[in-house]
């Protein structure tokens, strides 16, 4: 028996950290994507394998418990990069599953992890559709969001559904936390490149200090909040009606506000600054920030922003994937 699923990354284009606060937030799947192999062993415990982590995990059938390993299973000290097995072990031990022999599990990740372009969403999605395809039980795309933002729930602690959403529809969603992801239809190309630091952010903490400044200074930052949610809806007009300029502003404008509630580090300002200098017509932070990444959109100039972007940190051309998780 062997099962396989895929789902793709996400990069936010609008609205993060207002989306915490009841705000919308435009965010696209991207043609990067985690791929889960699920295959019967002849052995009694689970093994997973991240090869481009080097992250490998053995998981007890019995206990459920899952610890890091070499790539000769052998014991080695949990990093950060292992946190990642979490998802993964979560995904399987869901009350809809009855693991009752081995697995090899293999993920090919083409998504860096903490840069903010839902690695762990991605690898949520695509194992828990791997496992329903595995166990030949029936699955809904309403039923697999709903699932992967537990799994997230459990590991986090605190998540939006916005990256699980994305990861299991695709393409170009207009969302909030009250009505969901709502698909804007779209044929806009949006040449992006995205831009990430080596150091990752870390969300939570990220999103903490974020509240911590709205509870200092609310009559400042709740107006803040307000005009991201203006720009986000600009930016739905601009992207449905195909106006580049219009949403390369609004991402400019969107890096002003992003920078007042504290997200911007110095390695993502010097993207930003580089990106829009070598062409790029918008660039901003995706994601949480405090480390992670930017995006800039640059029509006619992709080329020339990714070589300046790749000079100074790391960087890759992403397009949008109308495709969501498949299985
Ligand atoms: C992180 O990708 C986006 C944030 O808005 C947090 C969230 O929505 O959970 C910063």
């Amino acid at each position: 028996m062997k099962a396989r699923a895929s789902a793709p990354g996400k990069a936010i284009l609008f609205g993060e950290h207002a989306v915490v606060y009841g705000k919308p937030a435009i965010a696209v799947a991207v043609n990067r994507k985690a791929i889960v192999t699920i295959q019967e062993s002849t052995e009694d415990d689970i093994k997973v394998k991240i090869p481009e982590l080097e992250v490998y995990g053995l998981i007890d059938l019995v206990k459920g418990t899952i610890s890091p390993k070499d790539e000769n299973f052998s014991d080695v000290t949990p990093t950060y990069n292992t946190g990642i097995l979490d998802y993964i072990q979560h995904a399987l031990f869901s009350d809809e599953f009855n693991l009752d022999h081995g697995l090899d599990i293999n993920v090919d990740l083409e998504i860096p992890i903490g840069a903010g372009l839902g690695s762990s969403a991605a690898i949520t999605v695509a194992t828990l559709a791997a496992t329903f395809n595995y166990a030949q039980q029936e699955l809904t795309l309403e039923k697999l969001a709903q699932m992967a933002h537990k799994v997230e729930l459990k590991v986090q602690g605190s998540a939006s559904p916005l990256d699980t959403t994305i990861s299991t529809y695709g393409g170009f969603s207009y969302f909030t936390h009250k009505q969901g992801a709502i698909k804007l239809e779209t044929n806009m190309e949006m040449p992006l490149v995205v831009g990430y630091t080596s150091k990752p952010g870390n969300t939570g903490k990220v999103v903490a200090n974020v509240r911590k400044l709205s509870e200092n200074h609310p009559t400042i930052i709740n107006p803040i909040l307000d005009t991201m949610e203006t720009v986000t809806n600009q930016a739905r007009e601009a992207i449905l009606t195909g106006e580049e300029k219009k949403i390369g502003e609004l991402m400019n404008i969107n890096q002003g506000l992003l920078d007042s509630l504290g997200v911007n580090t110095l390695e993502l300002s010097n993207l930003v600054y580089e990106a829009r200098n070598a062409g790029a017509i918008g660039s901003k932070i995706t994601g949480a920030g405090g480390g992670g990444s930017i995006i800039a959109y640059c029509p006619g100039r992709t080329q020339e922003v990714l070589e300046k972007l790749q000079s100074v940190e790391n960087a890759f051309p992403i397009t949008i994937s109308s495709e969501g998780v498949t299985w």
